[in-house]
């Protein structure tokens, strides 16, 4: 299950990992929390079933966050992933998915957190930043931390060259470890993800 908010350049490269059923996972739905965008076109153009949930229709955020996490409900995931999913899950939401959420996001966490890691980035002038893939708690992007990739910040970037050279690794770090998550059994300890807890040698 993946959900976005845009254009879904992570959620095509998922797309395209699934093809091949070495891969060893299968997006069972997607979900947005907005119409018309062009991460649910891509689903549609795979035959993916969607949905969309607005906070709009509902009374308040919190109502939102209970029927959101009834749509993921009814698709039975093994793990959702949020790819440029633009709201944060909140309690009703994590008390069933908690766990088996993850969300990446444009800068090396713990610095730069929120909306704006690419711009923040650059406005503080770091020579390195990158993105970070992470297990969603209830913080923003402060989730025990599943992979980083770093990327270079060069004297010409604007906003908008960084987050793309970020977005090229971005995605590239998310087939891996979401892949990885899809295969083999694992576990949260603490801050650290562990894998194949079952199979100690
Ligand atoms: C990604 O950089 C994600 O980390 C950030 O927004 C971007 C989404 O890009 N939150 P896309 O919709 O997958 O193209």
């Amino acid at each position: 299950m993946v959900l976005v908010s845009g254009s879904g350049t992570n959620l095509q490269a998922l797309i395209d990992a699934c093809e091949d059923p070495a891969y060893g996972a299968r997006i069972v739905a997607v979900g947005a929390d907005r119409d018309g965008i062009e991460g649910l076109h891509r689903a549609e153009r795979h035959g993916i079933p969607t949905f969309v949930e607005r906070v709009a229709d509902h009374p308040d955020r919190a109502a939102w966050d209970v029927a959101l996490a009834e749509d993921v409900a009814a698709h039975d995931p093994d793990l959702v992933v949020l790819a440029g999913f633009m709201k944060l899950t909140g309690p009703a939401f994590l008390a069933r998915f908690g766990g088996r959420t993850v969300n990446t996001h444009p800068a090396l966490s713990p610095a730069f957190p929120g909306m704006h890691g690419p711009r923040d980035a650059l406005a503080y002038g770091v020579k390195i930043t990158g993105a970070t893939l992470f297990v969603v708690d209830e913080g923003v992007d402060t989730g025990p931390i599943v992979a980083q990739v770093a990327v270079p910040v060069e004297d010409d970037d604007d906003v908008e060259t960084l987050h793309e050279r970020i977005k090229t690794r971005e995605r590239a770090m998310l087939v891996e470890w979401v892949g990885r998550m899809a295969r083999e059994p694992f576990e949260i300890d603490g801050r650290r993800i562990r894998f194949h807890p079952k199979d100690p040698r």
